[in-house]
């Protein structure tokens, strides 16, 4: 979302974004080298063995798969060594996975896929690093795969938006620690998992893969997130600041490598282009996320049904997996509010710019009686609960974890006849989600940064 310069400061010194942007062609097709080495990015000379430099971190993990994100600190390869026997693990003696290369053109980051896990077990595992001396393993690291489609057990999960806006801030993020208390299935990052165009102890503006490379490694220092990421898998998705502030991917000429640099850092069960995917946890539970940046057509473009967000094909996935999806609960994932009504002119970067879209998605929702929905959304650096009482669904907006909280709060735009239930200005927090099977209902927390529920909401299901 925009930020105006008195929320952020320090915000980027020198010549701005778009002036760079507009600047010479040569600065231009330099963007999308990869390996393209900037001053505070560059790869820091090895010493001592090879080693992990930012922890682990799990991402889309299904009742039968997972992805593991991992960084070295130079050229060598990596594997995992994983089983249900921690101790096993820790002694090597355990199933592996083939060698990966950890290559300088990805900043030495790679990505492992588990396969053929079984449901709700939980697995651990090491990261093993060799180069030319011995094999080094790091420490153990765990995950529980989700429940079978069938499998109609509670689901409890956090989600939360925005963190390391600017010079004012870093790590940490204790917010990750008091998530960590609550023992999640899964963590929902939803957007602005850095902050690439503000100005922060690693540099200015990210406009080269190294910087945007750096940003990501800036955040990945916090230890309460390094220690969320070894226990409880991700669902990561993006927002503007993943590229540039309310970019919108057609029109974005950093959208490339801010999307490149995005899939290196996060592990994703789509890519190297997708975003958007769904994730089933049991009976309970599928998660569709929602990209609403990569096909945003023009913000000035008069709304209406030539006028989309999501883009034609995604639009049409997502009222398809909705729709059809037999999970009690369609927890619907977009880093921009429905609702909240910033500014008309210019026109902000989200759904009210869209409304015609959102429109007719929740009219194929309603043709459909899909009945159990919410979406959580953040990005705008408040807490809120938000009841469309005509259209039967809640929107939750859980930010910032570690961004600058906002004081004023904005209006609803009234399309959709939403109803303010809550609203925490001011303050850093995040929300928490448990579906309870037994009782077939929707508890749903937003928590101040130390965990303390701030405010709930029971939603029966239908
Ligand atoms: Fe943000």
């Amino acid at each position: 979302m925009t930020t105006t310069p008195d929320e952020t400061p320090g915000r980027q010194a020198g010549p701005s974004r778009r002036a760079f942007l507009t600047g010479s062609g040569a600065a231009l097709g330099a963007l999308a080298l990869p390996g393209t080495t900037g001053v505070a990015a560059a790869a820091p000379a090895r010493t001592g063995p090879l080693r992990l430099t930012h922890g682990v971190v799990t991402g889309d993990v299904t009742a039968t798969s997972a992805q593991v994100w991992a960084r070295g600190s130079g050229p060598g390869r990596a594997q995992l060594v994983y089983g249900t026997d921690p101790n096993r693990v820790r002694a090597g003696r355990s199933r592996h996975t083939g060698s990966a290369p950890l290559d300088e053109a990805r900043d030495f980051t790679v990505q492992v896929p588990l396969t053929g896990l079984e449901p709700a077990t939980r697995y651990h595992y090491a990261v093993r690093l060799h180069d030319k001396g011995e094999p080094v393993q790091g420490p153990i690291a765990s995950f529980t795969t989700a429940p079978a489609d069938d499998d109609p057990r509670d689901v409890l999960f956090t989600w939360g938006g925005d963190i390391g806006q600017g010079l004012g801030n870093p790590p940490p993020f204790p917010a990750f620690s008091s998530m960590l208390t609550q023992d999640p299935a899964f963590f929902i990052f939803n957007g602005d998992t850095i902050y690439a165009d503000s100005t922060t102890a690693v540099g200015g503006a990210a406009t080269t893969l190294p910087q945007y490379w750096a940003k990501y490694k800036e955040n990945r220092t916090d230890g309460h997130f390094q220690s969320l990421a070894s226990r409880v898998p991700l669902i990561v998705n993006w927002d503007d600041h993943e590229v540039a502030n309310d970019f919108r991917g057609p029109d974005e000429p950093l959208m490339p490598i801010g999307r490149q640099a995005f899939h290196e850092y996060w592990p994703l069960s789509v890519g190297p282009e997708q975003i958007y995917r769904s994730l089933r946890w049991g009976r309970e539970v599928e998660v569709f996320v929602l990209d609403g940046r990569q096909y945003a057509d023009p913000l000035e473009a008069p709304d209406g049904p030539d006028k989309s967000l999501l883009g034609r094909e995604q639009r049409d996935w997502l009222i398809r997996g909705v729709t059809r999806s037999t999970a009690t609960w369609k927890v619907l994932v977009t880093s921009s509010p429905l609702s909240i009504l910033r500014s008309v002119n210019p026109p902000q970067d989200d759904y009210v710019s869209y409304e015609h879209e959102l429109g007719l998605i929740l009219d194929a929702f309603r043709t459909a009686q899909v009945a159990n929905f919410v979406w959580l959304t953040a990005d705008v650096h408040w807490g809120q609960a938000i009841e469309y009482p005509e259209r039967g669904f809640w929107e939750f907006v859980g930010s910032p974890i570690g961004a600058n909280p906002r004081k004023v709060s904005r209006p609803l735009s009234p399309t959709f006849g939403p109803q303010e239930r809550f609203l925490q200005l001011n303050q850093r927090l995040y929300g928490s989600v448990l579906a309870s099977a037994a009782a077939r209902t929707l508890t749903v927390d937003l928590r101040d940064e130390g965990g303390t529920s701030i405010y709930q909401v029971v939603i029966p299901g239908r």
